[in-house]
């Protein structure tokens, strides 16, 4: 449904259930009358109908009625709305012909106040600014920029519809702000290449696939029988063979790398971990949650781990295993670690079976198979765990990501957890069961093939995108097997914001996905050409130099440029 039509179907509902206010209200104002009427004394009732049908006066039917919610306030609060006139009248009725009929009320504790703010209810579903507009991040606060408060449904919403309008409608603007917001979409890595229609008729279920994968579980709702064919199938794409491998669909890529980091750990409790500098947080985030030695290894100007410090590092600690987060693509640079030279330096240091391997292929798990020239991830490679997100690369429209790891490795990790006659592998309890749905999904539909041809289109749009803003003179760098392009940072944060750029420092990056055509990249490099015209025309305020993150041969500044 269009924006457009879910917001006439918004008004339809309520027109629906409203009515126009008359037929209802006339019905309903009589049948009041005749009731109050009947326990008050019939001559009253004589004269109130006289009076209520002699006049067409809309007014003076009006003050019969407030006269007679008056009597009935204690107990049913006025509204002021003539559609809800209507349903109000309604209830007075049920109030007075079923007085033993009491309405629950709340906890004296609970105040709904305290957990809505005290907005009042808008109709057409307008936003609130609900703080200031500034966004800076500010420790210690929680901004609001904008939020649709919640009210508390009046007694009476159910009936009328007027509830439904609402969030219909807001959610109709919700809808049209998504497809804004869509449009001008550059920073994060997601594949927005799908259509999951044929998949809606699944919504109204609610799959959990709770637990261990390969072992059923007590609830019948699930969809393992999809979750087990695309683990099997990113099994074999990096070679290891159905009775080898355990894995499981994830939450994201972050539950990927807390879960390979934790095998690790678990297969060598003493182990320290190493990762560069440059790795995903969740990877920091682990070493703090399991509180474990952690190393930081220094990383070259492509962003890749640096495996000269890598190889001092592991000398100064050789008596402790080793447990290495491998970047297969790192956020920020889209930096592919050599995973051979790892390997390698770790044995050439001494370390033979003395490592535990995970691959943080949370951006390029899925790209690096069909980039030829890549270093293989390949578990007949001494590797033990691969993560990757399936909501970036793949095209999951909610998070989620897949996790392998060799299945010698889960039997230490795992115990028995009798209530679920399951075992307990996972690092949630339940999980997901739409997302491996989708995953099959689109699995089916693109095939390693399709995938290949999406890694190609990105890769030659990347390249498309650094030439013309080195054309340009902006500063801009493309490791070789990655489709993110980092540019210096836009110096205004309008800018920043509109195209949803990641930034760190002084640079910021586009990731190079298959929505991002060349039609969306001219787009984007017109109005950066544009803006920086106005930032930097003047010649007073200079582009930012960022060679000491891309390399001088990269870098357009002005002491660079010539
Ligand atoms: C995005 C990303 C993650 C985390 O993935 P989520 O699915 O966002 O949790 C981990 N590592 C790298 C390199 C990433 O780019
Ligand atoms: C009146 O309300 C009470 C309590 O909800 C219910 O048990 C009873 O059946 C109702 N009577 C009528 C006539 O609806
Ligand atoms: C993404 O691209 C496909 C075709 O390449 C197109 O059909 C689809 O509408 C696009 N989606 C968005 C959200 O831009």
């Amino acid at each position: 449904m269009a924006g457009g039509q879910a917001e006439v179907w918004g008004q339809l509902v309520a027109r629906r259930k409203f009515g126009d206010g008359t037929f209802h209200g006339i019905r309903y104002q009589v049948l009041c009358i005749i009731s109050i009427s009947l326990r008050l004394n019939i001559l009253c009732l004589l004269i109130t109908i006289g009076i209520y049908f002699s006049t067409t006066r809309v007014a003076l039917r009006n003050t019969l009625l407030m006269a007679f919610r008056r009597s009935c306030s204690d107990l049913f609060p006025v509204g002021n709305a003539r559609i809800r006139e209507t349903s109000t009248a309604r209830s007075m009725i049920n109030g007075a012909m079923n007085l033993s009929e009491k309405v629950e009320p709340l906890p004296e504790e609970f105040d709904p106040k305290e957990i809505v703010s005290p907005v009042a209810l808008e109709l057409n579903g307008v936003l609130k600014e609900c703080a200031d507009k500034s966004r800076e991040i500010v420790l210690g606060r929680n901004v609001h920029t904008m939020c649709y408060t919640i009210n508390e449904p009046e007694a009476d919403d159910d009936i009328t519809g007027e509830r439904e309008a609402y969030m219909a409608s807001v959610l109709a603007r919700y809808r049209k702000s998504l497809i804004e917001r869509t449009k001008h979409h550059l920073g994060y890595p997601y594949n927005l290449d799908f259509d999951y229609g044929a998949l809606s008729q699944l919504q109204h279920f609610s799959i959990n696939n709770l637990g261990d994968p390969f072992i059923e579980s007590n609830y019948g709702v699930h969809s393992r029988q999809f979750e087990v064919g695309v683990l099997d199938w990113f099994a074999r794409l990096w070679e290891l063979d159905k009775n080898e491998y355990w894995g499981y669909i994830t939450n994201c890529g972050t539950e990927g790398n807390l879960h390979g980091i934790l095998v690790g750990r678990e297969v060598f409790p003493d182990g320290i971990l190493y990762a560069s500098r440059e790795s995903h947080y969740s990877v920091f985030k682990a070493a703090r949650m399991y509180r474990m030695e952690f190393v930081k290894v220094a990383t070259l100007v492509s962003g890749e781990i640096d495996c000269a410090d890598f190889e001092r590092k592991l000398l100064l600690n050789k008596e402790k295993p080793a447990i290495v987060n491998v970047n297969i693509g790192t956020t920020v640079k889209g930096a592919v670690d050599d995973l051979d030279m790892v390997i390698e330096t770790l044995e050439k240091s001494g370390f033979r079976d003395q490592f535990y391997i995970h691959c943080d292929g949370a951006l390029f798990g899925l790209m690096m198979p069909f980039v030829k020239r890549a270093p293989k991830v390949t578990f007949k490679k001494p590797i033990d765990s691969v993560s990757v997100s399936g909501h970036k690369f793949v095209g999951c429209p909610m998070p989620c990501g897949v996790q392998i790891t060799r299945l010698k490795n889960i039997n230490v990790l795992s115990n028995n957890v009798e209530y679920l006659a399951s075992r307990d592998a996972t690092i949630m309890g339940s999980r997901n069961g739409h997302a491996p749905i989708f995953l099959w999904y689109t699995l089916n539909r693109k095939g390693y093939r399709g995938f290949q041809k999406e890694v190609q289109k990105c890769l030659r749009n990347a390249h498309y995108l650094k030439d013309h803003l080195l054309e340009a003179g902006i500063s801009a760098m493309l490791n070789e097997l990655s489709s993110t392009v980092v540019l210096e940072r836009p110096k205004d944060e309008q800018f920043v914001r509109r195209w949803q750029l990641a930034c760190e420092g002084n640079i910021a990056h586009v990731v190079v996905m298959p929505n991002v055509t060349i039609e969306k990249i001219d787009y984007f490099l017109a109005e950066l050409i544009k803006s920086r015209l106005s930032w930097y025309g003047d010649g007073e305020s200079k582009p930012p130099c960022i060679a000491g993150d891309i390399g001088e041969e990269n870098c357009c500044c002005s002491r660079h440029n010539t």
